[in-house]
């Protein structure tokens, strides 16, 4: 087994559940997401940090049986259960490659795509990964991410569960290296490593009460607590009352609870070195 990178939210079974049940609510916008890629029939395509699941089922269906997915996963467990699925499901055209994401010992420049969701808002260094994108795409190739950013993050009235919650993920996610407001800077690590053709999209939704994902926050909490303890961010008292306090107040059909910021960040590898001017590199979804 690897050894364990740090992911900002563990790798429990609770994290597990969790990320399964997120991937089938995300099914739709993950469709208009792939919609975008322009996916070939025959393309060869990594996901890297995919989880138990990912975008892989999507890009399966994209590529056809003559193309190729390969999901990377760092993480025993995950990749373990991405593996159940693909055989529960008789998807042929998926294999699962246990690495690191940031050095995943594929084959440089020898993919048409390349995709990342929800992967560089948990982790230190999250330009490794970007680079690996970038480095595994062949010229001409798409490299493209999925990300949250916190920005707008929040409920309303204002709950002080909410915002004490929040202060202490932004503390445990801060001391770890891990940028929760990556998603508006991802565009930044795209032209970094030198791709083109800049696209960003931005997404927000609401969860309404009875929403999955309005709990988003408090899973969070509850998923990491036991590290949150540990690292003395709150003792086992508080945290109890606080998750507790989030739930009543999470529950109030009067909240509103708007979704993390999403971004989806599109870059080419260009197919000789760029002179283009920064300002050419960006063909905005959203003009920037
Ligand atoms: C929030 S989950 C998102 C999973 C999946 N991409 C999705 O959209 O459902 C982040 C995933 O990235 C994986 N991960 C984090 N750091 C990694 C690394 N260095 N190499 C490979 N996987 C990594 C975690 O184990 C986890 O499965």
């Amino acid at each position: 087994m690897l050894k364990e990178d740090f992911y900002l939210l563990g790798h429990g079974e609770a994290e597990s559940r969790r990320l399964l049940e997120q991937t089938e609510l995300l099914v739709p916008e993950a469709e208009r997401f792939v919609d975008r890629l322009k996916v070939t029939r025959g393309a060869r395509v990594v996901d890297l940090g995919c989880g138990p699941r990912g975008l892989l089922d999507i890009l399966a269906a994209r590529v056809g049986i003559q193309g190729q997915v390969i999901g990377v996963e760092r993480n025993a467990v995950f990749a373990e259960a991405a593996r159940r699925l693909i055989a529960a499901e008789r998807i042929a055209n998926v294999e699962i490659v246990e690495a690191d994401a940031k050095a995943s010992g594929l084959p440089s420049g020898a993919f048409d795509l390349v995709t990342a969701r929800l992967v560089l808002v948990n982790v230190p260094e999250p330009e490794r990964i970007v680079a690996e994108m970038a480095g595994l795409v062949r010229p001409g190739g798409i490299v493209a991410s999925y990300e949250a950013d916190f920005g707008v993050l929040l409920c309303d009235p204002p709950s002080q569960a909410w915002d004490r919650s929040l202060e202490i993920y932004a503390a445990y996610a801060e001391t770890h290296g891990v940028d929760l407001f990556i998603g508006r800077k991802t565009h930044r690590l795209l032209r970094d490593v030198g791709l083109v053709e800049i696209e960003v999209s931005p997404i927000v939704n609401i969860y309404p009460p009875g929403h999955a994902r309005r709990t988003i926050l408090l899973d969070f909490v509850t998923n990491c607590s036991d590290a949150l303890i540990h690292e003395k961010f709150a003792d086992e008292s508080e945290l109890n009352d606080l998750i507790a306090a989030l739930r009543y107040d999470l529950a109030d059909p009067g909240r509103l609870v708007t979704s993390h910021l999403f971004y989806e960040t599109i870059g080419r590898k260009p197919l000789e070195t760029s002179t283009a001017s920064v300002s050419e590199n960006y063909v905005s979804a959203g003009a920037l």
